[in-house]
């Protein structure tokens, strides 16, 4: 069966980083039918939908997506530069990653953060971690006030901790919702153990704070002790967000894999990035059983864009984690180890690993390993 696969460049560098990533998958040799479809700032400004709804089509018509980066601005910045003609109409600017998330379900944010040998940019050279963020609830599951509605300030009087805001007004005040659901704590949970299952990996970590964060954090704890016992033979350990912060720079040869919720996951992912390179090693799965969108984890870089200068290997890794879903293992494994081989030769590498080759001449340099 030939697959359809959506690709979404977007803005900025996404285009260029997709560049090298077509060279790439010409080189494989898949059996599919790559479909471009339009997303981000520039349709933001002409349509007022950075997600136009023939592109959610395109994703409904597909097997999965790849990703390439979006330009998100502040509210004031969107409407400014919003076609005239559309200011006043109720549009506002959302993110199209978020929606595309909570659309189609993608609970399963996966970040592998493996140390190649030979990339000069790692912080240590044995790090081989893979984060497992829920993706669709906790603080950015956009239940958000500001000012906080008569009804939802009255319900939050209930609690005897709101006597301590009682003199501050309703337009005063600002509420973010960290929403968690214990059938999202099960599901994301069960995903790390699963991977690290299959992996044969030691260990899962879980990160929340559970001491501070009585209710949102102990479900999590609560729930994944439960499916920890299911899994007898991987080392179970739990860490708070802040300590975990510090062990990650202190040891992080010995963490695994980690899973948290949205918001922690989100942070401890960058830290994780870094430790391997930065931005031009990190790639994201999003997934959930029967779609998924992977992408390279940076922002579309104005400055860089269309000047084929970005590192394309967090989007080549993408096109890897694509390969590993759909079931493509032998693929996935080959295009691991041309972009392993590239980076340990050293010869081929953009500017952040101090080269000068181009994204094209990266990509090019993959696939003629393939
Ligand atoms: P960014 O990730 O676009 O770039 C920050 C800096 O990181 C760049 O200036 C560059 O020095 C470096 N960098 C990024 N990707 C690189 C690569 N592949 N190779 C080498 N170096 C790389 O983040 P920034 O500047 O904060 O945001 C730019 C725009 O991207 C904003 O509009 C932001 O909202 C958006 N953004 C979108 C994301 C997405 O599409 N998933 C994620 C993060 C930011
Ligand atoms: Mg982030």
């Amino acid at each position: 069966m030939t697959y359809k696969i959506a690709i979404l460049p977007g803005d900025g560098i996404g285009n260029d980083v997709m560049d090298a990533a077509k060279i790439v998958l010409d080189a494989i040799d898949l059996d599919a039918e790559y479909l471009r479809g339009d997303v981000g700032w520039e349709f933001w400004c002409k349509e007022g939908n950075p997600l136009p709804d023939r592109t959610v089509e395109l994703l409904k018509s597909c097997d999965c997506c790849l990703f390439g980066a979006i330009t998100s601005k502040p509210k004031e910045e969107a409407i400014q530069e919003l076609n005239p003609d559309l200011r006043n109409t109720g549009v506002s600017y959302y993110s199209p990653i978020v929606a595309m998330r909570q659309l189609f379900n993608l609970y399963v944010n996966m970040r592998p953060c493996f140390a190649f040998q030979g990339n000069t940019l790692n912080y240590r050279d044995d790090i081989d971690i893979v984060v497992f963020r829920e993706n669709t609830e906790g603080l950015y599951s956009g239940v958000e006030f500001h000012p906080l509605p008569d009804v939802v300030r009255a319900a939050l009087s209930t609690h005897p901790r709101m006597s301590a805001f009682e003199q501050v007004a309703n337009e005063d005040m600002a509420l973010s919702c960290r929403l968690f659901t214990r059938k999202g704590c099960q599901r994301i949970v069960r995903a790390a153990f699963e991977y690290a299952q299959e992996q044969g990996r030691e260990s899962v970590t879980v990160i929340e704070k559970p001491n501070v964060i009585r209710e949102t954090s102990g479900l999590m704890i609560r729930e994944a002790r439960k499916i920890a016992q299911e899994y007898p033979d991987i080392a179970f350990w739990e860490t708070n967000v802040d300590a975990m912060a510090m062990w990650l720079i202190k040891n992080p040869q010995e963490y695994s894999v980690l899973v948290t919720s949205n918001l922690f996951g989100d942070i401890i992912s960058d830290l994780c990035a870094q430790l391997v390179g930065g931005l031009g090693f990190a790639s994201a799965a999003n997934m959930s059983e029967d779609f998924a969108v992977f992408e390279p984890t940076h922002g579309s870089a104005p400055k860089y864009a269309g000047q084929h200068k970005v590192n394309p290997t967090a989007m080549l890794l993408a096109v890897k984690l694509m390969l590993d879903w759909l079931g493509e293992k032998e693929a996935a494994q080959s295009l691991f180890k041309a972009i392993a081989s590239v980076i340990k030769e050293g010869t081929i590498k953009t500017y952040d690993l101090g080269g000068i080759s181009s994204t094209l001449e990266v990509g090019q340099a993959v696939a003629e390993r393939l």
